[in-house]
């Protein structure tokens, strides 16, 4: 099995991470992999933002948080020390496939390195809510963008996930 497949078929979602904080060089070896995604029109319109700061992720998880329905004091974010934001500019159609092609690669990668992810939802609300504007401010940029998703990253607390067996009647062929 290549090196790639054994990524694919072993990532899993993890929820439950240490509080260790993850070298910036890992970091940015996965946010690598994400923006070298194929992209509609070649466009390269995903952004990332890699959000380390203890204060301001914990500031996006009560958003989240608050988005999602849940009581104070759950983390949706499952304790991860890093938020990978993706977000694409509004004016691009096919910014959410963009976005979610890069949120892919970078669990890929994020697995390959020994790190754990999980993909958190509601980036569309929080930037639509107005929120966004903030997490965008913060980094220093300016526009309009459609928030895709979050990727909760850090190191695993606890056991690798077991390799979970695929639905059948999933493929289909015309030959
Ligand atoms: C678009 C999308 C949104 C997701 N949102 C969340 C989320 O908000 N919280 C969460 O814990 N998991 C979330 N997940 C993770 C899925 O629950 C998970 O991928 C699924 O249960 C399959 O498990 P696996 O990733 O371990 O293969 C999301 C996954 C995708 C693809």
């Amino acid at each position: 099995m290549s090196d790639l497949m054994k990524a694919v078929r072993e990532r899993r979602s993890i929820r439950k991470f240490k509080s260790d904080a993850v070298p910036k060089e890992l970091i940015d070896k996965i946010i690598e992999a994400g923006v070298f995604a194929a992209s509609g029109r070649g466009k390269q319109a995903p952004i990332v933002i890699a959000v380390t700061n203890k204060a301001f992720r914990d500031k996006i998880s009560d958003e989240n948080r608050k988005i999602g329905g849940w009581d104070e004091g759950f983390d949706p974010f499952y304790g991860a020390p890093v938020i990978l934001v993706v977000a694409a500019p509004v004016e691009i159609p096919t910014a959410v496939y963009d976005g979610s092609l890069t949120l892919g690669n970078m669990m890929l990668e994020a697995h390959d390195l020994g790190l754990g992810t999980c993909w958190i939802h509601r980036a569309r609300e929080e930037f639509e809510n107005g929120f966004g504007a903030e997490i965008l401010k913060k980094a220093g940029i300016s526009g309009d963008y459609i928030g895709v998703g979050h990727l909760a990253l850090g190191y695993i607390d606890g056991e690798d996930p077991a390799v979970i067996p695929r639905r059948e009647r999933r493929i289909f062929y015309i030959d």
